[in-house]
């Protein structure tokens, strides 16, 4: 088993950012991504959806064999990972607590926000963890995926939605936010001017490279046997993935289309 590969799931490429912190972390460690880019966006349907959609992709990815997964979307973290865990053999990892044990160990002033897609912040996840610690001002921001999606990072669009949604907590004196889904660290400079530079932003994608690999040193599963080989796999827009994983990882990849239905 120890020679198995460990997998990421996202609903799309967003959760490439988790990938290459555990690759990085890694190196030995043979690696499978997947993308679920025909079911993309997960962040605004229902809570069943995603748990249908999240297992689907998880069974998937159980039938290549591997030893871990690790659900590199928040919002499939938020609804579906008791769901996982518990139809699932293979241990799962999410990325909610390793966020919330970063912005514990970040703020100062105990007052903190959340920023997430609509269905991570309706469910409630990060309220049940975080309110009897700190203050917290929890905040959708349902258009920054389609924003991502469409490049436009530092596009005065950005900013007139980064605005609307955040201008209110200028007035909370928070010290620290974590950017609770795969796409905003995209936004992060536009994100950063709106809040105001002596606010801490910080994202989950280290932390939980860390949470795998002290899951792997817990159970004693790393691989000893080289080379490490990395495979891609879509579930739409076979290019999408594979040249935004090229461009981001600094290689080429080969990926692989598969249809879920
Ligand atoms: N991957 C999702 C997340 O981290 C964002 C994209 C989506 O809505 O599917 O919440």
């Amino acid at each position: 088993v120890n020679e198995s590969p460990i997998a990421v799931f996202d609903s799309g490429v967003g959760g490439l950012t988790v990938f290459r912190e555990v690759q990085r972390l890694l190196p030995n460690e043979h690696l499978l991504y997947f993308g679920d880019t025909a079911r993309l966006p997960y962040g605004n349907k229902s809570s069943e959806t995603i748990v249908r959609y999240a297992l689907k992709s998880a069974h998937f990815l159980c039938n290549e064999g591997i030893k871990l997964l690790v659900v590199a979307c928040h919002t499939a973290s938020a609804c579906a990972l008791p769901a996982l865990q518990g139809a699932l053999s293979i241990p799962v990892l999410g990325v909610i607590q390793p966020g919330v044990d970063l912005l514990l160990s970040t703020t100062q002033t105990r007052r903190v926000a959340v920023l997430g897609t609509k269905s991570t912040i309706e469910s409630g996840i990060y309220q049940a963890l975080l309110s009897s610690k700190v203050e917290l001002f929890p905040i959708a921001c349902p258009l920054f995926v389609p924003i991502v999606e469409e490049q436009f990072f530092d596009h005065e669009i950005a900013l007139l939605t980064a605005e609307h949604y955040l201008h209110s907590l200028r007035s909370t004196e928070i010290d620290a936010a974590l950017l609770a889904c795969t796409h905003y660290p995209l936004l992060r400079h536009t994100i950063q001017k709106v809040l105001g530079s002596q606010i801490a932003i910080v994202e989950s994608a280290a932390a939980c490279a860390q949470q795998v690999q002290k899951l792997l040193w817990t159970k004693q599963l790393f691989n000893q046997q080289g080379p490490a080989f990395s495979r891609f796999y879509t579930t739409d827009r076979l290019s999408h993935l594979t040249s935004i994983a090229t461009t981001f990882l600094g290689k080429d990849v080969q990926t692989i289309c598969v249809n879920l239905d």
